[in-house]
C-alpha cells in the first residue's frame, strides 16, 4: 500500500518541480513496499542510493532556481535540503552496516518527509517563482 499519495493540491505550479516531486513520491513508495516485502539488504541499499541520488538532483534543481531569482528564504530551504540528504545518507549507512530499517522509528525519514517538505518549503517557493518568472 502506498504511504504517500500524490494529490494535485501538492502542485507548486512549476512544471519541472512538480514532475520531480511526483517521481520522488513514487520512489519513496517503492522503497516502502520493498521494506514491507523485506527484500534483500543489497537490493534495498541500491534503492536507497537511487532515492538519495534523485533527491540530490531534485534539490539542485530547486536550489538553482532559488539562486537565480535570489529567493529570500533560500538559506533556510538549503539548510533543510542538507538535513534531509544527511538523513538519507545515514539510512544508506545503517543498511550498509547490516541494519534493516523499519521506517517507523528512528528511520522515519523515508515516510512522509517528502510531503512535509513539499508543503512547508516548496509550496512557498512555488508561489514566489510564479510571481517572478
Ligand atoms: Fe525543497
Ligand atoms: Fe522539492
Amino acid at each position: 500500500m502506498p504511504i504517500v499519495t500524490w494529490s494535485d493540491e501538492y502542485n507548486v505550479n512549476v512544471e519541472k518541480i512538480d514532475k520531480q516531486h511526483r517521481h520522488l513520491l513514487q520512489l519513496v513508495n517503492d522503497l516502502h513496499s520493498a521494506v514491507e516485502a523485506r527484500i534483500d539488504k543489497e537490493e534495498l541499499k541500491k534503492m536507497l542510493i537511487g532515492l538519495t541520488e534523485f533527491t540530490r538532483t531534485h534539490f539542485a534543481t530547486e536550489e538553482q532556481l532559488m539562486s537565480k531569482h535570489d529567493y529570500p528564504d533560500q538559506k533556510a530551504h538549503f539548510k533543510e535540503h542538507r538535513m534531509l540528504l544527511r538523513h538519507l545518507g545515514d539510512l544508506v549507512h545503517a543498511v550498509s552496516q547490516g541494519k534493516y530499517p523499519t521506517f517507523y522509528s528512528d528511520y522515519d525519514v523515508s515516510t512522509d518527509w517528502a510531503l512535509v517538505h513539499i508543503k512547508e518549503y516548496d509550496m512557498p517557493l512555488g508561489i514566489f517563482l510564479n510571481e517572478v518568472e
